[in-house]
């Protein structure tokens, strides 16, 4: 499962934080995308964006907790407000912004064709007509799915399940974020393999409710300081090497 209202991100011990002044968040995550949020082998929360979160709440001085949920749920979640952000490895699209707002972008990306490592037919997204599609509900790999024509799309609410079902041979190919497939791909799993170019070239940001332009002000205040004093570029060095 994805760990639903689990409290994922331990805040106790954390001396330096202590204090009644200290605003704390809740931010929601599908935490089932290594490596920018995946739960690891101590139960506790890892990745790109936790590592990124835990600067800002450093740099900001807050609190923030990371709250797991469906990524489909996350904007609904953000629309009403019920969560103070959300950091889900979550693309700015123009319909989002409709919706919630968005953090300066933080990390480049953009969607990619996985099949079996013995598929010698499928080379790219213009071979996917009329394929069995494997994506993750309410992301832009299902948009960009949903135009392949005659395509039988089938929907996940946790990618890694995409995954065993393209291993077991229930669908053709997953359309997913480009550095998420690499690094399942590098985690073992090489009888999988990346096809064709990037179809997409998109954006992560943070996005925060509407009605919370101070935290958004608080993030992008941050990811400049960050920025600035190379400790983002540390944390990129960490999980996507120079
Ligand atoms: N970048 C894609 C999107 O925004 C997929 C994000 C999925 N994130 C996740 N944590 N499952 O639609």
């Amino acid at each position: 499962g994805c760990g639903g209202g689990e409290k994922a991100k331990e805040t106790a011990g954390e001396g330096e934080k202590q204090g009644a002044q200290t605003t704390k968040l809740v931010f929601g995550s599908d935490t089932a995308y290594a490596p920018f949020e995946f739960m690891g082998e101590d139960g506790k929360l890892k990745g790109f964006d936790v590592d990124l979160i835990d600067a800002i709440e450093e740099v900001a001085g807050v609190e923030i907790e990371i709250k797991g949920m469906n990524f489909d749920g996350i904007v609904p979640a953000l629309e009403t407000a019920s969560i103070d952000g959300a950091i889900s490895a979550m693309t700015i699209t123009e319909e989002r912004k409709q919706k919630v707002d968005f953090s300066v972008p933080y990390y480049a990306s953009g969607q990619c064709v996985a099949v079996r490592a013995d598929n010698e037919t499928i080379k790219g997204f213009d071979d996917l007509e009329g394929k069995k599609i494997g994506v993750q509900i309410g992301t832009t790999g299902s948009i960009e799915a949903n135009k392949v024509p005659n395509a039988e799309i089938t929907d996940y609410n946790i990618i890694g399940d995409a995954f065993l079902d393209l291993k077991s041979g229930a669908v053709d190919a997953v359309v997913n974020d480009f550095p998420v497939t690499a690094y399942y791909i590098q985690q073992g799993n090489d009888d999988v393999k990346i096809v064709g170019d990037m179809k997409t070239s998109e954006h992560y940001g943070i996005a925060v409710p509407k009605q919370k332009p101070e935290v958004l002000e608080m993030i992008n205040d941050a990811l400049a300081t960050l920025k600035e004093n190379g400790k983002f570029d540390e944390i990129y060095k960490k999980w996507f090497g120079a």
